[in-house]
């Protein structure tokens, strides 16, 4: 199976290598534990090393508010965009109604999850796109109340980026509830790890112990991958994994 580098520093050698060629991969957490930034590393590592275009797909945050944000790692999102390697699509107005100022963006009129779909498609296609990130699947425009519907989008929302051959990442939220006792869930219409092919789980401990950040690989398809729970760090330069040095050094 092919693999695709994550850039997570420590990362592609629990997982064989990277993330399988054109799987989906869910990264879920609760608030504040580097989603976010997981995926905007994954691209802006795609694009900048190993020339390989990616789609951020933004509904939380404005696009503004992230390239200054990630600059603090290094991160120049705006030269990529200006070289078409990464395109930030607008998506905040499925929430908010407003519309935006974006290149690339979607008009509030024209939401639907179809169209916002066939935009995502466009645009990936446009700039001859390898990796995807949609951030976040709760946050997506579903325009329905009703769970049972919004689970039948986010199938098809998966089996349409499947088709794509796209590597994708897709964004949820674990519920604070699940994180303590009682059963578990990996996200937040317990159906998305059921559509991914893999499952990333982060964890913020919040108690300011040196290393309260965590990173467990739950599920990979196709993969021999590390079951440990692996310590994470939000450094100057991105996400680095810790203790991951002599994994599978023996193979
Ligand atoms: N430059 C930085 N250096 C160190 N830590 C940072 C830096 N920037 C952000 N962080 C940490 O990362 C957290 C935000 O990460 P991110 O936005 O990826 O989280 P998220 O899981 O996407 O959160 P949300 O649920 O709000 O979308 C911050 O709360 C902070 O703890
Ligand atoms: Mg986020």
């Amino acid at each position: 199976m092919e693999r695709v580098p994550t850039g997570i520093h420590g990362l592609d050698k629990m997982i064989e290598g990277g993330f399988p060629k054109g799987r989906t991969v869910l990264v879920s957490g609760g608030t504040g534990t580097g989603k976010s930034i997981f995926g905007l590393q994954y691209l802006y590592h795609g694009a900048k090393e190993h020339d390989e275009p990616g789609v951020y797909v933004t509904v939380d945050e404005d696009p503004k508010t992230i390239r200054k944000d990630m600059l603090r790692f290094g991160w120049d999102i705006r030269e990529l965009e200006n070289q078409n390697k990464l395109v930030m699509l607008d998506l905040t107005g499925s929430k908010t109604g407003m519309e935006s100022k974006e290149e690339f963006s979607i008009s509030a009129e024209n939401l639907s999850f179809d169209k916002m779909v066939l935009k995502i498609m466009q645009t990936a296609d446009r700039i001859g796109a390898k990796r995807l990130v949609i951030d976040s699947i709760p946050a997506f425009g579903f325009r329905t109340g009703n769970e049972d519907k919004i689970r039948s989008l986010i199938l098809k929302l998966s089996y349409l980026v499947r088709k794509s051959g796209l590597t994708s990442i897709f964004i949820s939220e674990i519920p604070e509830q699940s994180l303590g006792e009682g059963p578990m869930t990996f996200s937040k219409y317990g159906v998305e790890e059921y559509v991914a092919d893999a499952v990333i789980l982060l964890h913020y401990l919040g108690v300011g112990t040196a290393s309260n950040r965590t990173l467990y690989v739950r599920k990979m398809r196709g993969t021999k991958h590390v079951e440990d729970i692996i310590p994470l760090h939000i450094t100057d330069s991105g996400i680095k994994l810790t203790g991951t040095e002599s994994i599978f050094d023996e193979d």
